[in-house]
């Protein structure tokens, strides 16, 4: 088969058929019972900084583990699946780590990679934000872990569970903050409107006497928290702004950045999200260097810790953060203003993304947002939880393109209220693993055919190319879609649909799809 460009010939003489595409909406398998490894094949760490890294090992329990090849720093815990340690020289480590249970054994070579990146695949798990609003506690968060684990989720790779605002004391309202930050003017600086400083069951020192930030009574036991969260296999995450205050008037980091970098990693967090809002007031002017420069403060707070904390920016792409987001120390940056659950907002977050591939490698993503996906609605005005406004079809496509973008993957529904749909888009290995590919490159949209289907195509490290045929009209499309759009540099031996899990058969090169609108289907063209 020929290297180049596929010729029409070739592609007239494949048999392959896609009669699932026109058949099959959603077909998912059983969890299997026999013992498998899930997530990434690498994990990134710097020398010398303790990190952790939760094996995902699903099947029937008990299971028992075994990790050959850890340096004499490593542990491995045979119980809870977790990697924890830290090393001094640069360089690979491939670990075999084996599974098994009663219904049989499983081997894989790992690699952890000592240097000075990490996230060299994009998080992956579950932010509060969305489903708890600004009502959220440590009971949730450990409650979340819990139905985590017994949803099966941990086990495939869901293992970081970010806390987000406001988990930190508000200051009350006669706290001269509030009025530091009403009378500035507004410099144009992404304005801040003071946030809510209604948080009354919040509020209270911002400090303690070692000038320490004090959580809220909600969050009676940080430490506890993020140590349970370990002991079941999950990376904890916190959250926090470079100005005073943060989005939801709890009490930022500004002035406060090394000393709060050491709490965090005092506290056994393992990720930052850290939210412009109220430094908005304090940026001089839309110049590159001021929208750096609370960002890499940051990062050289964190970089002084122990622990390894990954860096999630939270700007809302201003100053177009994907060009300077790695060198303000990130690993993963907002592209994008919050995010909603309706088409317009999804679907707008995405395109902003179709030329932005070549911004995203392993140890940088681009992040459109948290999933809006299954019961969400604790950050809307009275708080409560809802169902999702957008349909199964359309959450599903917003699954599968953040997957395609190698997005962050965290999880915005509410684990109490987790509808079977919503989990089976959570259990998808192949669309985790479209997500998790160690080449960590992003899709890029190829062409919109009729100004309605568009093409996305994203490279994978094994030499496959994932496809996406996305339908953003309002009706369904059925039509015959050419390989030639796809612009592959092989003709693929075999085409994969990735949610039906079939291989496909189709005449001509010609490819049948019956696509609902705002549906989608992702191909893998295999080698
Ligand atoms: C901003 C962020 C959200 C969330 C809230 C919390 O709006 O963009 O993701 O963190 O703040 O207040």
């Amino acid at each position: 088969m020929n290297a180049g460009h596929i010729c029409q010939k070739a592609v007239n003489n494949l048999f392959i058929t896609i009669t699932h595409v026109l058949l099959c909406g959603y077909c998912y398998a059983q969890q299997d019972p026999a013992p498998q490894i899930n997530g990434p094949r690498l994990f990134g760490a710097r020398p010398d900084k303790i990190f952790i890294y939760p094996v995902p090992v699903s099947g029937a329990q008990p299971i028992q583990m075994e990790a050959k090849g850890l340096p004499a720093t490593v542990q491995f815990d045979t119980q809870t699946g977790i990697i924890t340690g830290k090393i001094h020289t640069p360089g690979n480590y491939p670990i075999k780590l084996t599974v098994k249970n009663k219904f049989g054994k499983t081997t894989r070579v790992f690699s952890l990679v000592i240097g000075d990146r990490l996230a060299l695949t994009p998080p992956m798990g579950w932010s509060s934000w969305y489903s708890y609003g600004r009502n959220v506690t440590q009971k949730q968060i450990e409650l979340t872990a819990k139905l985590m684990k017994e949803k099966g989720l941990q086990q495939l790779g869901w293992t970081l569970l970010e806390v987000d605002d406001p988990w930190a004391n508000q200051p009350a309202k006669n706290n001269p903050v509030w009025a530091e930050l009403k009378t500035r003017p507004d410099n144009k600086v992404y304005r801040y409107y003071e946030g809510p400083d209604n948080l009354t069951t919040r509020q209270g020192a911002p400090r303690d006497g070692s000038g320490n930030l004090v959580p809220s009574s909600f969050f009676p036991n940080l430490k506890g928290m993020t140590e349970t969260l370990h002991r079941q296999g999950f990376k904890a995450g916190i959250y926090s702004s470079p100005g005073p205050l943060t989005c939801g008037g709890a009490a930022g980091s500004y002035n406060h950045e090394l000393q709060d970098a050491k709490f965090w990693s005092d506290m056994g967090f393992d990720y930052l999200k850290y939210d412009w809002c109220s430094y908005g007031v304090f940026a001089k002017d839309t110049s590159r260097a001021e929208y750096i420069k609370p960002y890499k403060l940051m990062a050289g707070a964190l970089q002084q810790q122990q622990r390894d904390i990954i860096f999630s920016l939270c700007q809302y792409g201003m100053g177009n953060v994907w060009e300077w987001g790695n060198e303000a120390g990130g690993q993963l940056w907002r592209t994008e203003q919050d995010i909603r659950d309706n088409w317009s907002s999804i679907h707008n977050a995405m395109k902003k993304l179709a030329d932005k591939a070549a911004y995203v490698k392993p140890g940088n993503w681009n992040d459109p947002d948290i999933l809006q996906i299954g019961t969400i609605g604790g950050n809307d005005e009275d708080g409560k939880k809802r169902a999702n406004h957008l349909s199964a079809e359309e959450q599903k496509t917003h699954f599968s393109m953040w997957c395609m973008l190698s997005a962050p993957l965290l999880i915005g529904a509410n684990m109490e209220d987790i509808d079977e749909a919503t989990l089976r888009l959570l259990q998808s290995q192949e669309m985790i693993a479209v997500d998790q590919d160690a080449l960590g490159k992003a899709a890029k949209r190829l062409k919109v055919m009729d100004n309605q289907l568009e093409i996305w195509q994203k490279p994978m490290e094994d030499g496959s190319f994932i496809i996406a045929l996305l339908n953003a009209s309002d009706t369904t499309i059925t039509s015959n879609v050419n390989i030639l759009n796809f612009e592959l540099p092989h003709l693929p031996a075999t085409i994969t649909d990735l949610w039906a899990k079939q291989t496909a058969h189709f005449p001509e090169g010609d490819i049948p799809v019956n696509i609902p609108s705002h549906g989608i289907v992702i191909l893998k063209c295999n080698n």
